[in-house]
């Protein structure tokens, strides 16, 4: 069963009824990749950062915060599917794991900072795959101005020089209006000056999303980098934007961004200011840049691994061979008014297997027409990143997950 108290990094916090963190997932709080030496994460932050040479680089704010900060300071309604438990890892109902960077917004601006990044762990609980872990790194980035005639005009001028430098380079934005009826300016702001905020984030968004991507893509006149805005909603941002880059064929998300909602910065005692914050996701960032095929490879303590990285480069990652897998199924009826969530399912895997299961896959799920009982069937693909796993260690695994199924789910195995 759960222990009364988590003693999470020095502190002891009792557990309640919707305590969901479980202990692999505590083990990664922490590794701090996005500071470890030569780690392409932390290289990709150095390479961020180095964009905005004049701002405060933050990177050390702990990832418990409370559901307050991640959710109410930043206007997100009380019945927002992000707060569910089968979503979030809570530590109890008062702490919880932040889901993203933005759950620190209020407290850096609220201590004076104006022109900020800010780089740290986040966690959501997720479905797994080669590109989906529970724990993964994210950039907040943050830009506020005085809202006065004077200050908007220094913001105009910056647009401007901006703008001229994307004109020397390879690359091609297909953009959106600024403001649209779908995507309002807030009742607070002047029209204009929120036009030339929005216009100073997509040019500073643009700029840096060539730095990062122009060497891979963009090389030349008839093979532009292609970067797509489109508009997109956030309870702390209006207007608001997601950013997709063209690789490899496809249409990759990057980042999501806006203007900062006036709320955001009352809360945290700012006045006579407007401006914008983006938050970007930077492992699919680094498998673009350095070729990393599997995202559970940033975990990876292998040599082969680690010592293919140098501090402040990008290099073409070169895979040695992947060690055989194997897969395992597991069918069981729910208990009666029931049914498991996948991701309640994939936590009590990972909890048993760590980085040890690679996907995990509902291959089958039907109610029975007399009974009303729900079967389910999941596949679990067992592989090592760094060796070769026999069949009976795997069995010993499957049968823990088995077991736990059985104990902590309450269902009756097929
Ligand atoms: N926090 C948002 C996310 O994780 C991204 C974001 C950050 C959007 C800042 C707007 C402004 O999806």
């Amino acid at each position: 069963g759960l222990p009364d108290h988590l003693e999470i990094l020095g502190t002891r916090y009792p557990t309640d009824a919707i305590t969901n963190v479980t202990p692999a997932i505590l083990s990664k709080l922490s590794l701090r990749l996005h500071t470890q030496h030569a780690h392409p994460l932390n290289t990709l932050r150095s390479l961020i950062e180095a964009h905005y040479p004049d701002w405060a680089h933050l990177s050390s704010l702990s990832p418990l915060v409370t559901p307050y900060q991640n959710f109410d300071e930043l206007s997100f309604p009380k019945d927002h599917p992000g707060r569910a438990v089968t979503d979030s890892y809570y530590v109890n109902k008062d702490m919880m794991l932040r889901t993203h960077t933005s759950a620190h917004e209020v407290e850096v601006f609220r201590k004076g900072h104006t022109k900020w990044l800010l780089t740290a762990d986040v966690y959501r609980r997720d479905e797994i795959d080669g590109s989906h872990y529970p724990v993964f790194h994210q950039m907040e980035g943050a830009c506020i101005f005085d809202a006065d005639a004077s200050a908007m005009k220094a913001v105009e001028e910056d647009n401007a020089r901006l703008s001229q430098q994307l004109e020397q380079a390879n690359i091609v934005i297909e953009d959106v209006p600024h403001i649209s009826p779908t995507n309002p300016v807030q009742p607070s702001h002047d029209a204009r000056h929120s036009e030339l905020v929005a216009k100073n984030l997509k040019l500073s968004l643009n700029t840096l999303m060539f730095k990062l991507f122009g060497g891979v893509a963009g090389s030349s006149k008839e093979n532009p980098l292609r970067v797509r805005w489109i508009e997109a909603y956030f309870p702390f941002t209006s207007p608001s934007f997601e950013v997709e880059v063209f690789f490899q064929g496809k249409w990759l998300e990057i980042l999501g961004c806006g203007v900062v909602r006036q709320a955001t910065l009352d809360t945290a005692g700012v006045s006579n200011k407007m401006g914008w914050a983006f938050g970007l996701g930077l492992e699919r960032i680094a498998m673009i840049l350095y070729s990393i095929p599997d995202i559970r490879l940033f975990w990876s303590t292998d040599p082969r691994f680690l010592s293919q990285f140098e501090h402040g480069k990008i290099t073409t990652f070169k895979p040695y061979s992947k060690y055989p897998s194997c897969f395992k199924d597991v069918s069981f009826w729910s208990p009666k008014d029931k049914t498991i969530h996948e991701n309640d399912f994939c936590d009590l895997v990972r909890d048993v297997a760590g980085d040890l299961v690679e996907d995990v896959r509902k291959i089958d799920h039907f109610v029975h027409p007399k009974t009303g009982r729900t079967s389910t069937c999941f596949r679990i693909n067992y592989r090592s990143m760094d060796r070769s796993l026999s069949n009976e260690e795997v069995n010993v695994i499957q049968s823990q997950v088995v077991s736990r199924l059985r104990d902590q789910l309450g269902v009756e195995i097929r």
